[in-house]
């Protein structure tokens, strides 16, 4: 299997590359730098230079899963990105037959609209995306993390749809969670909030 990892510079997706790597998957890396590129080759990764600003289809081909990680400035314009970039993904993944697909969201989306700026439009953002991927035909998992740290992973996890709390997460453990759902094939067309708890890894995703 050949997965696309988006936004694989980045610190979670660059956790998911590596991850994926070490379980003998074949990684395609999409980055905007050639330097980057050339990080993730010595890694082991393929890689392809492409932009969610612009066409993004040539990235996929011959890849049999997507994983979006990518993200931008809170600053900038967060449809650019986390809409129109995740929309461009999609549709390429259906035009081309690609069924699966796992989206890096956020816990919190379900109330964007209450909260301050700039997490409002980045978060209603990721809501669009939910929305459009969920009417999609593709075999999807969204993943809504609460906030990330670097911190080392803890493998404990509290899932749910829709989680009472929020709470912070390691990328780590994120990354963890979207290797295990991708080579598991756990979590077909399921959408879950994610915090560090209690729950082994393993246990948590056998609950989706
Ligand atoms: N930070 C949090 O607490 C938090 C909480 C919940 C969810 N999330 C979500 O979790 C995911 C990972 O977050 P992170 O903080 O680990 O990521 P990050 O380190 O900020 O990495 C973001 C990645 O997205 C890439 N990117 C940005 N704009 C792009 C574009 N136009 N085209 C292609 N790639 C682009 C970046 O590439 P360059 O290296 O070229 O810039 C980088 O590889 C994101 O979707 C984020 O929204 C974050």
């Amino acid at each position: 299997m050949s997965v696309l990892v988006v936004g694989a510079s980045g610190k979670t997706g660059g956790r998911v590359v590596a991850q994926l790597l070490a379980r003998g998957t074949e990684v395609r890396a999409m980055v905007r730098r050639r330097e980057a590129a050339a990080t993730l080759e010595g890694l082991g990764a393929q890689s392809v230079v492409a932009d969610l600003s612009y066409d993004v289809s040539y990235a996929l081909g011959g890849c049999e899963a997507v994983i979006f990680t990518a993200g931008a400035e809170l600053a900038g314009d967060p449809e650019a990105v986390h809409y129109r970039g995740a929309v461009r993904l999609i549709e390429a993944a259906e035009l081309q037959g690609i069924d699966r697909f796992i989206l890096v969201s956020s816990l919190g989306t379900s109330y964007a609209e209450r909260l301050p700026e700039p997490l409002r439009p980045y978060l209603e953002a990721k809501r669009k995306a939910e929305a459009a991927l969920g009417a999609s035909t593709l075999a999807y998992t969204i993943v809504k993390p609460g906030n990330l740290t670097d911190d080392a992973g803890t493998g404990r996890l509290e899932l749910a749809a829709t989680l009472e709390r929020v709470g912070t997460i390691p990328r780590d453990d994120v990354a963890a969670i979207i290797t295990e759902l991708l080579l598991r094939d756990l979590g077909l067309r399921k959408s879950f909030e994610v915090v560090s708890g209690d729950i082994p890894l393993a246990d948590a995703l056998a609950t989706l």
